[in-house]
């Protein structure tokens, strides 16, 4: 099966392209390589060395005989994607390929729009081009839990059935998203519903939670496959900063009081999660939506769980809660429903048992390259 991987060059994305083409699907990706470009205008780098996307996919071939096609472009330039699909005839499309950072999408008005823009633009472009040469194909969208904010209800996969007035109709989840990236990621969904409803298009919407973890079976079969591992106050996620924090002596700064929950899971689970929803297409005209986490966790619980396991390693790790730049409930209800990629077969993994091996132990070999300037947050969501 032809499958396309749009931001293949990506944290996801790199571990999805190499796990489906380990599976035996014939992988192309798409990627203009510019989080390369965003990380050099903020002065971060990903922790780990990662070699260039050309590299990568060499090496690949060299150790496994199996090749991935490259495309270099940008998805919201629609000539480039309607050739590049043209090329790879894909009977799926796996769609990363957008600005995912809520305090990028934070920084001012340019930032803003620029997310909005490159995310909203680029998934239109694959509806259009699907609609008019590949209306077969199934778009698997990675969205995020973040769209749905922390309602004080259970949260369910897309709908909810609702009692108004006497009559009774399942409707998309409302969603109270927390940034102008989030906010992207939400039009895009009405986008997609819209295009399946019209065009008979088949979709489904990942709504993933946050990911952690550099290893796959596939990344850790040679140091020039490694993924990336962000922990700079742009585009590194709490857990992370914890562990590099942890392995470079610095307090882990927990913003405001911890008690934000969020969705979290193992990188292995996310691409098992690809390689599962592909394999189980959404039916024509059918926008499906799942929520793809395997555990709950605050920030707090985060920062505690880092803390054992570092002291554990012999490390001397302090927790420090420092004002919060964001906006959002800081002790809430969270809630959310995760049974669609179980019941489809998702064996999750679980944090307690890979923070060392697949986060802590990374973080240790490489802190050298810990930039310390660039851990404290910089953006801020108030006025
Ligand atoms: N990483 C997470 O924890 C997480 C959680 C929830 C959802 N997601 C979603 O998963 C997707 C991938 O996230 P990631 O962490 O791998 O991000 P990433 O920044 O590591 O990768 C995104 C890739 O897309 C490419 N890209 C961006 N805009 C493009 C465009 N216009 N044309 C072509 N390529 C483009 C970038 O160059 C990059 O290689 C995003 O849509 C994100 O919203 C990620």
């Amino acid at each position: 099966m032809k499958v396309v991987v749009i931001g293949g060059d990506g944290y996801c994305g790199w571990a999805t392209a190499l796990h489906l083409s380990n599976r035996g699907y014939e992988v192309s990706i798409i990627d203009n390589l510019v989080r390369r470009y965003w990380d050099v205008q903020l002065g971060a780098e990903t922790l780990t060395p990662i070699a260039s996307i050309q590299q990568r996919i060499q090496r690949w071939r060299d150790l496994t005989g199996k090749s991935i096609d490259l495309f270099i472009g940008d998805i919201t330039d629609y000539d480039f994607l309607i050739k590049a699909l043209h090329k790879c005839e894909p009977e799926a499309i796996v769609h990363f390929g957008e600005q995912r950072s809520a305090p990028f999408s934070m920084i001012d008005r340019e930032h803003a729009v620029l997310t909005q823009v490159n995310n909203v633009v680029g998934t239109l472009n694959i509806l259009y081009a699907m609609r008019q040469d590949f209306p077969d194909c199934h778009l698997v969208k990675l969205g995020t839990m973040g769209e749905y904010g922390t309602p004080n209800i259970d949260i369910e996969e897309g709908y909810i059935t609702i009692e108004h007035n006497g009559r009774k109709d399942t409707l998309p989840y409302p969603k109270q998203p927390g940034s102008f990236y989030h906010l992207s990621k939400v039009h895009d969904s009405h986008n997609i519903h819209f295009a399946c409803r019209v065009w008979g298009l088949r979709a489904t919407d990942l709504n993933q939670g946050v990911v952690y973890g550099v290893l796959t079976e596939e990344t850790g079969m040679d140091e020039m496959l490694i993924n990336r591992l962000d922990y700079d106050g742009v585009f590194g996620t709490a857990l992370n900063r914890f562990c590099i924090q942890a392995a470079i002596g610095y307090p882990l700064t927990v913003y405001g009081k911890g008690g934000q929950t969020r969705g979290f899971l193992d990188i292995r689970d996310t691409v098992r999660c690809m390689e599962i929803a592909i394999a189980n297409p959404a039916d024509p005209g059918k926008f499906r939506v799942f929520n793809q986490f395997t555990e709950l966790f605050s920030i707090g619980d985060l920062a505690e769980m880092v803390q054992k396991a570092g002291i554990k390693m012999g490390l001397d790790v302090a927790i420090n809660n420092i004002d919060n730049p964001r906006v959002e409930l800081e002790q809430h209800y969270f809630y959310a429903k995760n049974t669609s990629l179980l019941s489809l077969g998702l064996e999750p993994h679980y944090l307690s048992d890979s923070l060392l091996d697949s986060l802590l132990n990374f973080a240790q070999k490489y802190k050298d390259r810990a930039d310390k300037e660039q851990i404290l947050p910089k953006v801020s969501w108030r006025r």
